[in-house]
């Protein structure tokens, strides 16, 4: 069977599309400056248009190279309904969580729930609608991280589903192909996901860290857009998972 390889060169992957599911917040917003930056047009994906709005302000109101989409992506109809409205695209990118750390001793079901569906369901229904919209010589980026490799206690469900993302991301690089699929799996950065996870507690947390970890800080948002930005660009990559962490696994 002749092997086809993409027509348009991924080197100008940035120039086109690229759908940020999640891109109203944290590493998601960084992404979407990244892309920006390069020159490439941006569609942003969350559920609070007031998250979408601070993040249309921050990004650049007025340029029309950003678009901003409200969509729970755990919801199979309103995925459908947001590539109708997003129309073609290059990439897609999704860093979406909604996540509770808890002990196993008293697991509340619904939240686990919610943990799977907001990374683990929201990825396949993503790639299910989004394969049928995406240009040639696209990209599908997932975010797991690194609770996958360093668990800790209370955290069972995040690593679970961390390291599932890890595995969806190897068997949609075989099953989409040529779409490359990779996963990018993000050390601790400081984003308002720690507000939720450790409250007041918040710089504590990731002081201490920084002191653990070899690069002497955590991470920025831009640290792992870069890396989602070489996934995008790098036509040779597919069912990879780059590590940005800092150093994280090996302390
Ligand atoms: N920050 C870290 O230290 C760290 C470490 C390891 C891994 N990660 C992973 O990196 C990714 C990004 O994390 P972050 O720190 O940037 O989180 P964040 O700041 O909380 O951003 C999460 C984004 O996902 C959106 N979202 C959540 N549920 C959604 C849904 N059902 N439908 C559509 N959008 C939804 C949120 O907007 P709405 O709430 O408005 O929907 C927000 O834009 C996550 O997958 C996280 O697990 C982060």
């Amino acid at each position: 069977m002749p092997v086809t390889t993409p027509v348009v060169d991924p080197k100008d992957a940035v120039a086109k599309k690229v759908i940020v599911v999640g891109g109203s917040s944290g590493i998601g917003r960084g992404v979407a400056r990244a892309v920006l930056q390069r020159g490439g047009r941006v569609a942003i994906v969350g559920r609070s248009r007031e998250k979408l709005d601070a993040a249309v302000a921050d990004l650049g109101a007025g340029s029309d190279r950003l678009e901003a989409h409200v969509a729970d992506v755990t919801q199979e109809a309103e995925v459908e309904r947001l590539f109708e409205a997003v129309g073609p695209f290059g990439h897609l990118v999704t860093t979406v969580a909604d996540v509770t750390y808890q002990p196993v001793r008293e697991l509340d079901v619904t939240a686990v729930r919610r943990t799977l569906d907001s990374k683990l369901l929201s990825s396949l229904l993503l790639a299910k609608y989004a394969v049928r919209r995406m240009e040639e010589g696209g990209s599908l980026t997932l975010t797991s991280g690194i609770a996958a490799h360093r668990p800790a206690a209370r955290g069972a469900v995040v690593a679970a589903v961390n390291g599932a993302l890890e595995a969806l991301a190897r068997a949609l690089a075989i099953e989409l192909a040529p779409i490359r699929v990779n996963a990018v799996s993000p050390g601790w950065v400081d984003t308002p996901i720690w507000e939720r996870v450790a409250g007041a507690a918040k710089q504590e947390r990731l002081d201490a860290m920084a002191q653990r970890l070899p690069v002497g800080r955590v991470g920025r948002p831009d640290d792992i857009a870069q890396a989602v930005c070489f996934l995008m660009e790098n036509g040779f990559t597919t069912g990879s998972v780059l590590h940005v962490d800092g150093g994280h696994r090996l302390v």
